[in-house]
C-alpha cells in the first residue's frame, strides 16, 4: 500500500483484542535481563573458533604514517596477522561523499599513509585472543609526520560554506523581509547559544564477528539499518550485495552512531577472509569517541522580533556546525524554527565548517535535539522581556498551518500538552520573577520549553508466514535498538490475525528478510510497522477466502477465523503447509499534502546551590502527542530515556576537543558525563490522546526521539528562573552559574 490518502479505518482501530496500546512487558525482556539476548559480540554461530581483532588508532589527527614497523607485533605470542596500509587488501575508494545514501558509502581501512582524524586505524592485529591482539598492537611502532590541521570551530568560522540542497533538506530558507521587520520590531531577542560535541554513549560498544562461506561473507554486528550496512560492506570490498549478510539481532542502544558501520565491519570481513576464519573485533569504550562518529558542535543565533502583546512579526534562526574535511554532514538545528510558530518574515540558515575532526552525523535527533536548545531559550528570554508567561507567548504564536510549507499540519496539538502539562506540574506556583523563590541555601525554579520532531515514514517490505498450529512468524530486516521493536510489532501482528502474543514471533535483524529503513530518524514502528500491518491485512484476506467469506465480514478473535456462522481455527484454516503473504508501504505523498509532526512541552524544576552553584534537577514532566501509542510503558520508556538525554544535554554531556591535537581529551564515560541515576529524580512522561490518519496505517508518529527535543531547554530555563542568570552556552555547569553570577554583582 502507498500513503497517498488519509487511512481509512482499519482493525487496528477496532482494537479488538485490546492490545494496542496496551503496556505488556517487553518481549525480549526475559532474553535481555538473564543475558540470552546475543548481541554481536556474542553470538556463537560462527563456524570455528574465532580469531579476535584490535585496532590501532592513530595519534595524530592530520598528516602521514612516515612509517609503521609491526615486526615485534607480528612475534608477539598468538597474533596471527598484522594489517597496515602496505599489506591491506585492495578497496574502493572513501565516498562518494553526495552518496545518496551516505551511510551506504564505501569506507576503505588502512586504505592509505594518510591520516584524516585522530583515531583512524593505522593498523590492525589479529591474535588469538582479544588480549593478545591488544597487548600486540601496542607493540606497533609508527613514526608520524603531522600536518597542521583545523579542529576549532569558532576559529575556522570564517571559512564556513552553505551547504548543498538536498531532497530531504535546504539548508536556508526565507519568508517575507525578515531584516526589515527584525529591525522594525518594538521588542528584539538577539542572542547567540552554543552546544558542544556530543557522544552517543550506547551501552554496547560497536562489535563485529565475520566469517566467510565461499565468496559470501556474514557479518554480526551492531547496525540500526542493516541494508546500508550491507551495501557499505559491498562497495568497500566491492563485492555483489548478494555476497553480504548483515545480522544485528540485538542492538545494546543505537542513538544514531550505528546508522553507519565503522572499521570493526570492514576489518573484521578483510581479516577473515585472509585468515580463513571468524574474526572478532569489538571497539573499546575509548575508541569509540574517535572511531564512530559524534554530534557537532553548534554555534546558533536566535533573532526574534515581536509586537508589544507578544505577536512574533520576524523569526531568525543561523546555525553554524562542523563536518569532517572529508564529508558534508551537518547539524539541521534550525529546521524546527520553520515550522514551530508563526511570523510573517523569517530567516532560517545553515552553514558548515570542515575541520580534521573525526565525522560527525546524526545524534539523538539530529537537528531539533541542539535546535531547541537555542529557540526555546530564546522564546523564554523573549517572554520575559514581554512580560508574559512563556505558555501564553507560544499560543499567541500559535500557527494555523505551517508557516513555511503553506499545508495544514496533520495534528498538532502542541497547546493541549502544554495546558495538560502546566496542571499537572504546578506551573501557576511558578514565580516570573527570577530568584524569588528560595529553600535554606537552594534557590528553586521552574522552567518549560516546547518539544516538537518531525515525524517521517520510509518504504518498507515484511513476510508473514501463518503454520498449521496458528503460530504467525513475521520477518523484517528491521532493528530493535533497545526501543522495543520486537514488542510493538507482536501487538500489531497479534491484533491483526486474533492471536495471543504467544503465538506470534517477530523476526528482524537480518538483512536476508524483507528490505525496510531499518532504526533512525524515529521511523522505525511506522514503516516496519505499516508494512507488517499490510502483510497481516493480505494473509486475513487469504483466510477470508479460505472461510469463503468477503475480509471485511470475518472476525479474526481468540485464534479464530469467524463469518456469520462459519468459524474455524486458524491454524486448521493455514492447512498443513501453511500460508504466506507479503506487504509492503510506500511512503506517498502524504508529507506533502500535511505537514508532520509530533509536539509535546516540557516542564522542569531545578534547585541551584547559592554558594557552590551546583544545579539539582528536582522533577520533570513531558506531555506528549504523537499520534496513536502502540504500547504505552515500551512508548514511555523511550520518551523519559530521551528526556533524560535532554537533561544532559543542558547539564553534563561535553566532549572537548583539545584545539592543540584535533582530539577528545575527555574520552572515556568517567570524563564525558551522562547523567546517572542520582541526576534523575522524579520524571514522568505523559502521552495525549491523538490518532493521526495522515501518517501511515497505524495512524502513529515517529516516538523516539521527540523527547529530547526541548528537554534541555526547560532545565535552562528552570536555572535561569532559579538564579537570574542566562547561560546560553551548553552545558549549564556550575563555573558558569558562578561566572555570571559574579559579573552581575
Ligand atoms: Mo537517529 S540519530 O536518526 O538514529
Amino acid at each position: 500500500m502507498e500513503m497517498n490518502a488519509p487511512s481509512t479505518r482499519n482493525p487496528i482501530d477496532d482494537n479488538r483484542t485490546g492490545l494496542i496500546g496496551k503496556p505488556i512487558d517487553r518481549v525480549d525482556g526475559r532474553l535481555k535481563v538473564t543475558g540470552k539476548a546475543p548481541y554481536a559480540y556474542e553470538v556463537q554461530e560462527a563456524p570455528g573458533k574465532p580469531a579476535y581483532g584490535f585496532i590501532v588508532e592513530a595519534t595524530i589527527a592530520k598528516g602521514t604514517v612516515a612509517d609503521i614497523d609491526a615486526s615485534a607485533a607480528e612475534k608477539a605470542p598468538g597474533v596471527l596477522l598484522v594489517m597496515t596500509h602496505r599489506n591491506a587488501p585492495k578497496q574502493a575508494p572513501w565516498g562518494p561523499i553526495d552518496a545518496k545514501d551516505r551511510f551506504a558509502r564505501s569506507s576503505p581501512q588502512l586504505a592509505s599513509d594518510k591520516v584524516r582524524y585522530y583515531g583512524e586505524a593505522v593498523a590492525y592485529v589479529v591474535a588469538e585472543s582479544f588480549e593478545a591482539a591488544r597487548s600486540a598492537a601496542a607493540l606497533v611502532r609508527i613514526r608520524y609526520e603531522a600536518a597542521p590541521g583545523d579542529y576549532d570551530m569558532a576559529a575556522a568560522q570564517a571559512k564556513a560554506e552553505k551547504p548543498k540542497d538536498d531532497e530531504m533538506q535546504k539548508a536556508d530558507s526565507r519568508i517575507g523581509d525578515f531584516e526589515t521587520a527584525f529591525a522594525g520590531a518594538p521588542v528584539q531577542i538577539d542572542a547567540t547559544y552554543t552546544t558542544p560535541h556530543h557522544i552517543h554513549a550506547q551501552m554496547e560498544p560497536h562489535a563485529t564477528l565475520a566469517w566467510w562461506t565461499g565468496d559470501s561473507v556474514t557479518v554480526h554486528c551492531a547496525s540500526q539499518l542493516l541494508e546500508s550496512a550491507q551495501n557499505a560492506v559491498a562497495n568497500t570490498l566491492q563485492l555483489s550485495p548478494s555476497k553480504v549478510r548483515i545480522v544485528s539481532r540485538y542492538i545494546g542502544g543505537g542513538f544514531g552512531g550505528k546508522l553507519p558501520v565503522y572499521g570493526d565491519v570492514m576489518l573484521s570481513a578483510m581479516a577473515a577472509r585472509q585468515l580463513k576464519r571468524p574474526v572478532k573485533t569489538a571497539l573499546t569504550r575509548q575508541q569509540m569517541f574517535h572511531f564512530t562518529t559524534h554530534r557537532s558542535q553548534t554555534i546558533q543565533r536566535l533573532r526574534l522580533g515581536a509586537t508589544r502583546d507578544g505577536r512574533l512579526t520576524a523569526i531568525g534562526h543561523d546555525s553554524l556546525s562542523h563536518s569532517a574535511r572529508f564529508d558534508d554532514f551537518y547539524e539541521t538545528a534550525s529546521t524546527q524554527t520553520r515550522s514551530l510558530y508563526a511570523a510573517l518574515n523569517r530567516l532560517t540558515t545553515h552553514r558548515s565548517v570542515k575541520l580534521d575532526l573525526p565525522i560527525s552525523d546524526s545524534t539523538r535527533a539530529p537537528g531539533e535535539a541542539v535546535g531547541m536548545l537555542a529557540l526555546e531559550q530564546a522564546m523564554d528570554e523573549l517572554a520575559e522581556k514581554l512580560g508574559l508567561d512563556p505558555i501564553e507567548l507560544r499560543r499567541r504564536n500559535e500557527p494555523t498551518t505551517d508557516p513555511e510549507k503553506n499545508i495544514p499540519f496533520s495534528t498538532r496539538q502542541l497547546l493541549r500538552c502544554m495546558d495538560e502539562g502546566a496542571e499537572r506540574f504546578g506551573w501557576r506556583r511558578r514565580s516570573a520573577t527570577p530568584g524569588s523563590l528560595r529553600e535554606g541555601r537552594w534557590q528553586i525554579g521552574l522552567g518549560m520549553a516546547a518539544a516538537t520532531r518531525s515525524n517521517l515514514l520510509m518504504d518498507a517490505k515484511c513476510a508473514v508466514a501463518l503454520d498449521r498450529q496458528g503460530v504467525l512468524t513475521a520477518r523484517m530486516s528491521m532493528t530493535d535498538i533497545g526501543t522495543g521493536s520486537y514488542t510493538v510489532f507482536t501487538q500489531i501482528a497479534a491484533e491483526m490475525l486474533g492471536l495471543p502474543v504467544d503465538r506470534v514471533r517477530i523476526e528482524l535483524g537480518d538483512s536476508d528478510f524483507p528490505e525496510t529503513p531499518g532504526s533512525g530518524g524515529s521511523w522505525g514502528a511506522a514503516s516496519a510497522g505499516s508494512a507488517l500491518f499490510d502483510a497481516c491485512t493480505n494473509l486475513r484476506g487469504q483466510l477470508a477466502r479460505r472461510l469463503g467469506a468477503k475480509p471485511d465480514d470475518v472476525v479474526f478473535a481468540d485464534g479464530r477465523v469467524t463469518a456469520g456462522a462459519h468459524s474455524e481455527s486458524i491454524g486448521v484454516l493455514a492447512g498443513t503447509i501453511g500460508l504466506r503473504a507479503e506487504g509492503q508501504i510506500k511512503k506517498g505523498d502524504m508529507a506533502k499534502k500535511f505537514s508532520q509532526q509530533a509536539y509535546g512541552a516540557h516542564f522542569a524544576e531545578v534547585a541551584v546551590d547559592m554558594d557552590t552553584g551546583e544545579i539539582r534537577l528536582r522533577r520533570m514532566l513531558g506531555v506528549f502527542a504523537a499520534g496513536r501509542i502502540l504500547n504505552m510503558k515500551t512508548a514511555t520508556s523511550q520518551a523519559t530515556g530521551a528526556m533524560i538525554w535532554g537533561v544532559g544535554s543542558a547539564l553534563f554531556e561535553d566532549a572537548v576537543v583539545d584545539t592543540r591535537f584535533g582530539a577528545f581529551v575527555n574520552h572515556d564515560l568517567a570524563e564525558y558525563h551522562v547523567p546517572s541515576h542520582a541526576d534523575i529524580p522524579a520524571i514522568e512522561a505523559v502521552f495525549l490522546e491523538e490518532v493521526d490518519d495522515k501518517t501511515n496505517p497505524l495512524k502513529i508518529k515517529g516516538v523516539g526521539e521527540l523527547g529530547i527535543c526541548g528537554a534541555g531547554a526547560a532545565v535552562a530555563n528552570a536555572v535561569y528562573n532559579a538564579t537570574g542568570v542566562r547561560i546560553r552556552d551548553y552545558p549549564l555547569t556550575l563555573d558558569k552559574v558562578l561566572g555570571l553570577q559574579a559579573r552581575q554583582g
